[in-house]
């Protein structure tokens, strides 16, 4: 039998809400929270294109120069944007909402992005949707599959946090542990750099331990629950090396790949024995990995092992989701436009922004 072809309205056709209907949804997404310009755009839920400027000038500075990293934010959003646009076939005019981080981070570079988002949407006539920088590192596992069922253990290991966070929904965290000082990037960024490797120190301590064996040990910090330490740790791997040092000027050269292993694995066995005991203690059989920490090979190695051994499910997004970018920023916001849930433009910033607990 021939089904006949429904003609519709005309003015049905032209009218908005048939247009929102029917057309695609384009969700524009942007990380600015610090030393990475990002952009992403989503389409029906997802990700078709994902553009991260990353700022290699801090490396001069040994470390994030704030006033320096608004300034490029300055000069690269709207190229960092327009190529994540063209990459993904978008028109600005086909834009249905903004995401963009509104902390926590450093306020300069927060302040570019965020204002960026702001103008566009109120220029465009769209909904600016605000993205909580850590929740997004979470959610960050939701951009591909597979994807973790609930309930589930996430480990967020950053430049600036360290957490242990139980997801029980998209909504639903519980924060039972963090770091009372440095975070476990900072441990890799701080230590590295007594090694003389550039900023940020971790990927170096990475490739080098790969070359090494852990052959010296540094103290661990011995705190209970499940929170974390490392300062301890940096103080016990500087008086180490200036001790070393003052018998042999040359022992960093001549040991480098030694002690690069010999830092991974303190830092990597620490977060494991925390992950393992948190599984335990709350009966979850799944975790997760976020932050730029988690492009560590030692602990993804380390972490996988204890899962084929253990018996829990892991989960690790791609390195390209695990660093800062907006593709996460985008998952984050899609989920909350997709509940109806929009920022005012009264908003502003907050670098010490924390909305999940
Ligand atoms: O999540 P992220 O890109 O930015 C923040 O929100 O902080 O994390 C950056 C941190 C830096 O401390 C960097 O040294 C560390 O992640 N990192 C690594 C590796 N790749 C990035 N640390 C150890 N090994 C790596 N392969
Ligand atoms: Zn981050």
């Amino acid at each position: 039998m021939e089904i006949p072809l429904v003609v519709a309205d005309e003015k049905i056709l032209k009218s908005k809400h048939y247009v929102c209907a029917k057309m695609p949804d384009h969700l524009l997404a942007i990380e600015s929270s610090c030393d990475d310009t990002g952009a992403a755009v989503f389409t029906n839920g997802q990700l078709a294109s994902n553009v991260v400027f990353s700022q290699l000038v801090h490396e001069l500075y040994g470390g994030v120069v704030p006033e320096v990293a608004s300034r490029r934010h300055l000069e690269a959003i709207l190229p960092v944007v327009k190529k994540a646009l063209q990459e993904a076939s978008v028109d600005k005019s086909d834009l249905t909402a903004i995401a963009c981080t509104r902390g926590p981070g450093l306020m300069g570079s927060l302040m570019v992005g965020y204002t960026f988002a702001k103008s566009l949407a109120k220029a465009l006539g769209l909904p600016l949707i605000s993205v909580d920088h850590m929740k997004a590192h979470i959610l960050a596992h939701f951009i591909e599959e597979p994807k973790p069922a609930f309930p589930f253990l996430c480990l967020t290991v950053s430049g600036g946090h360290t957490q242990l966070v139980i997801v029980r929904g998209f909504d639903h965290f519980e924060l039972v542990g963090s770091t009372l000082d440095d975070a476990a990037g900072e441990a890799f960024d701080k230590t590295g750099k007594l090694l003389g490797l550039p900023y940020p120190a971790g990927p170096h301590v990475d490739r080098e331990a790969q070359q090494g064996s852990p052959i010296f040990s540094f103290s661990t910090a011995n705190i209970p629950g499940h929170d974390f330490s490392f300062s301890g740790f940096k103080t016990s791997v500087l008086y180490f090396l200036r001790e070393q040092i003052a018998k042999n000027e040359n022992f960093v050269a001549e040991n480098l790949a030694n002690l690069c292993a010999s830092i991974q694995d303190n830092i990597v066995q620490t977060l494991v024995d925390k992950c393992l005991v948190a599984l335990q203690q709350y009966s979850i059989s799944t975790l997760a990995v976020a932050g730029g920490v988690s492009a560590n090979s030692g602990l993804r190695k380390a972490l996988q092992e204890e899962a084929s051994q253990l018996g829990f499910e892991l989960y690790i997004p791609k390195i390209s989701y695990c660093t800062d970018n907006a593709a996460m920023i985008g998952m984050a916001g899609y989920i909350d436009w997709k509940n109806g849930k929009f920022s005012s433009f009264d908003l502003a910033p907050d670098p010490r922004l924390r909305s999940m607990y």
